[in-house]
């Protein structure tokens, strides 16, 4: 896109997230519409949302049904601060999250974001055990390779160096296990790897000492390690784990959650029910900013009792609960629950990893992975040797370039790229999105060959 001067002086006032803007400058995406699956930029150029946005727009950008809720709920009130009341539509989304969550996990707070759902359970956790007579129980186990968010705990909490080094020290009482990708060259089947992952939590909690563990904090599928897809066996291994040496287990489905998986939540999907799940991106197709805390109701006992007492949880934020985001949340989830879009992500799920599958001919496909319509595509130079592509010649790379020339947008890392199409997709979108995925990788590899 060419740029005008207004643009390049704004634009040097500003950063877009993770990126060198010095780069971003000659050839920036300015947009000015979407709607349903495709967004405009501002010379008019239509892309494929293939991720939207960010793995966010469950129903597509401007879903009409959650615009309407938006424009009624406008006439009535667009700000509570959660500090002396709670707006009414706060509790009717309250309500109607606790109808589609696993288990009792029915104890929620709306936040803005997904990281302030993660740094609320991390806090609400901590409190927790202070309050039923466990006050060592501090420390935090996650996986190298996961996202958890952008702010200080949520960073400590991620396992991904290159985002976190630059912020040296990190928060102490942070812990790391492998993930199953990173050990998956070392066993003979997938279902190995995980065994040996999943024992790795017990491992860590025994020789840190349980009494010192406060939390596992898990994404049921790990995006920034390539679409990581565990196996049932292995989530139902760490919770095991964790009822052992009560060790409250955290499922992160800010990406996961509504619907994608081919369930409400991935935790489903996996058949395990976490004792908190953090929430954010779909709740409102990203309509309005949003995140949740929802844990399982009977933790919430240790936060009761006399004023004065200070059980209460000390925690809140301005916008938390903001009534416009709870509007769109309980559209979004009625839709989803209405027309079983969850239902509708597994077979579409099937039929785009069978499209997906096609693309292993151009024998530069090591694997295909994920659940329902969130999938990843791992890129090797080779695929029957598994070789790599070098480092500055990398076929993501390049392919980030090609696709965004093709109208195409996806999340692509320089080995790996990942879509999750709006569950308004017909399968003839996916043909669609399936075709410029080919056209995009063809014409990358001719740039890197
Ligand atoms: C798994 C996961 N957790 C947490 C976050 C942080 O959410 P937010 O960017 O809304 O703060 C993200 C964002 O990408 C995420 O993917």
């Amino acid at each position: 896109m060419k740029l005008s001067d207004r643009h390049e002086k704004l634009l040097k006032r500003t950063f877009i997230d993770f990126h060198q803007m010095s780069e971003v400058i000659k050839s920036p995406l300015i947009f000015e519409k979407a709607q349903g699956l495709y967004c405009w930029d501002i010379q008019g150029k239509r892309y494929f949302d293939a991720i939207g946005g960010i793995f966010v727009a469950v129903l597509g950008h401007r879903h009409p049904r959650v615009m309407e809720a938006m424009r009624v709920q406008m006439g009535k009130m667009t700000l509570a601060p959660p500090m002396h009341g709670i707006s009414d539509v706060t509790l009717d989304l309250i309500e109607k999250l606790g109808s589609v969550t696993p288990g009792n996990v029915n104890y929620i707070k709306p936040f803005s974001g997904g990281s302030e759902s993660l740094e609320a359970a991390m806090k609400f956790s901590r409190q927790y055990f202070k309050q039923t007579g466990h006050p060592g129980k501090y420390k935090f186990i996650s996986c190298y390779l996961s996202y958890h968010g952008a702010t200080f705990a949520a960073m400590a909490a991620g396992g991904s160096g290159k985002r976190k080094m630059k912020f040296e020290p990190q928060m102490n009482g942070f812990l790391k296990v492998f993930s199953p990708i990173q050990l998956r060259d070392s066993f003979s089947t997938w279902e190995e790897t995980n065994r040996f992952s999943a024992r790795m939590f017990e491992d860590v909690i025994v020789n840190e000492g349980p009494e010192t563990v406060a939390c596992v904090i898990l994404e049921p599928i790990c995006n920034t390690g390539g679409i990581v897809t565990p196996t049932d066996e292995y989530f139902r291994m760490v919770r095991e784990t964790c009822d052992r040496h009560n060790v409250l287990l955290i499922f992160d489905e800010v990406l996961t959650g509504f619907g994608k998986t081919g369930d409400m939540f991935a935790a489903q999907t996996f058949g395990t029910t976490p004792d908190i799940i953090c929430a954010g991106k779909g709740l409102t197709s990203g309509a309005v900013p949003v995140g949740a805390m929802m844990a399982r109701e009977d933790l919430a006992d240790a936060f009761y009792g006399p004023p004065g007492e200070g059980l209460e949880f000390a925690h809140g934020h301005t916008f938390a609960g903001n009534p416009l985001a709870c509007a769109a949340g309980i559209a979004v989830i009625d839709e989803i629950v209405d027309k079983a879009l969850d239902k509708k992500a597994r077979a579409l799920g099937e039929y785009l990893a069978g499209k997906l599958e096609g693309l292993k001919s151009l024998g530069v496909v090591r694997e295909i992975r994920g659940k329902g319509v969130l999938r990843g595509v791992e890129l090797v130079k080779d695929a029957v040797t598994m070789e790599q592509f070098p480092m500055g010649k990398k076929l993501g790379t390049a392919l980030k370039k090609t696709s965004i020339e093709n109208g195409l947008i996806m999340r692509i890392d320089p080995d790996w790229f990942a879509i999750c199409p709006p569950l308004i997709a017909e399968e003839s979108d996916l043909d669609e999105l399936c075709g410029l995925i080919e056209k995009s990788l063809k014409e990358a590899l001719d740039l890197v060959e």
